[in-house]
């Protein structure tokens, strides 16, 4: 069986193709980068319109069937930018009638998950889920993938960008960040904020940003927010372990590309005699691949959404999916 799954909350537009055994044979995709400031949803969505049929042949001739061979169309339905998401179903909608093939609609968080699971050989695990729009932690409890804790303000990787953004690095600024920091000497004392499983960085972002004018040395500044941010992540997650008693953690989401976060988060496992599980870097990002799987998922344990279900939802909540495939 084959899926053919495409990408589009956000910058990013993809298309995936998997078969039952979780193999990739095709994860293409394209970003767009914004000169200045931050992401225009409108922006975004012309530019993944323009490369979503190019990238559907491309995936096909990279996985080497025919899309004719597709057994399953999925596709991202949210939480994600309006724009992108019409963009995107109205493209896999389209390419599903044509093939005469079933649709279905994946909510992106849980494919990030998803994909982890099938890809690592971890069964049960908690997902740090640290992306730019998103920072979740997630693991399943009775039929649902439950959020047990989240960001009450900005995406950690929304955090970074924006730090980096004023300060004039270019965009994204996690990856230049994570090079700075590695000339850091000093921690510099920013807001921490844990409220049991939740975290907040709006505040961190903020006295940044002041320490910043003051000049604090760069190297000083990233180091600490890193320190920081991440410790909040690692502290949250740790929790979410505890209570519900799991051994083992998977990294999901643009910022787990950090070493340092991945250390952090790996030497907390370790102290607990847990196991850290983290996918290839390109199924960490926003991509068509998780799509597929997911999609793949659901279909094989039996869903079949009417056309009036598979309509966008900006704000699809992680646990408003009921996970028949478990
Ligand atoms: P989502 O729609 O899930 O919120 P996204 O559109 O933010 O995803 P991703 O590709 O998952 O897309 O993540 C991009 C984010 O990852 C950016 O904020 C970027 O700065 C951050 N990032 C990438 N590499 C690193 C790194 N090495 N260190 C820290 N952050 C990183
Ligand atoms: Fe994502």
């Amino acid at each position: 069986m084959l899926s053919l799954g495409i990408e589009g909350t956000a910058h990013t537009v993809g298309v995936g193709i998997v078969d039952e055994s979780c193999r990739v044979l095709a994860n293409v995709s394209a970003t767009v980068r914004p000169e200045t400031g931050g992401i225009h949803p409108r922006e975004a969505a012309n530019h993944h319109a323009e490369r979503v049929v190019p990238l559907v042949q491309e995936a096909a001739a990279k996985a080497g069937v025919r899309l004719a061979d597709v057994d399953v169309v999925a596709f991202s339905q949210g939480p994600g930018l309006g724009p992108c998401l019409r963009t995107v179903a109205t493209a896999a909608r389209a390419l599903a009638l044509a093939l005469g093939k079933p649709l279905v609609g994946v909510n992106h968080c849980v494919a990030h998950l998803e994909i982890g699971r099938g890809r690592c050989g971890c069964d049960d695990p908690v997902l740090l889920y640290a992306s730019g729009g998103n920072t979740q932690i997630i693991a399943y409890a009775a039929g649902r993938y439950r959020v047990f804790g989240e960001t009450l303000d900005i995406g950690i990787g929304n955090m970074l960008d924006k730090f980096g953004r004023e300060v004039g690095m270019p965009f994204p600024a996690g990856p230049l960040i994570e090079k700075e920091a590695k000339g850091g000497r000093e921690l510099l004392a920013l807001p921490y904020s844990v409220k049991g499983m939740d975290v907040a960085f709006s505040g961190l972002l903020t006295a940044a940003l002041q320490l910043h004018r003051q000049g604090a040395r760069m190297e000083d500044l990233c180091f600490s927010i890193q320190e920081t941010a991440f410790a909040m992540l690692t502290e949250a997650t740790e929790r979410a372990m505890a209570h519900i008693d799991n051994d083992q953690v998977l990294l999901g989401g643009g910022v787990v590309r950090n070493q340092r976060l991945r250390s952090m988060v790996g030497r907390m496992a370790e102290d607990r005699g847990a196991r850290m599980f983290v996918p290839e870097g390109e199924l960490c990002v926003d991509n068509g691949a998780m799509i597929a799987w997911t999609g793949l998922l659901q279909f094989k344990s039996g869903h079949r959404p009417a056309i009036e279900e598979t309509l966008i939802d900006q704000r699809y909540r992680t646990d408003a999916v009921q996970v028949t495939w478990r």
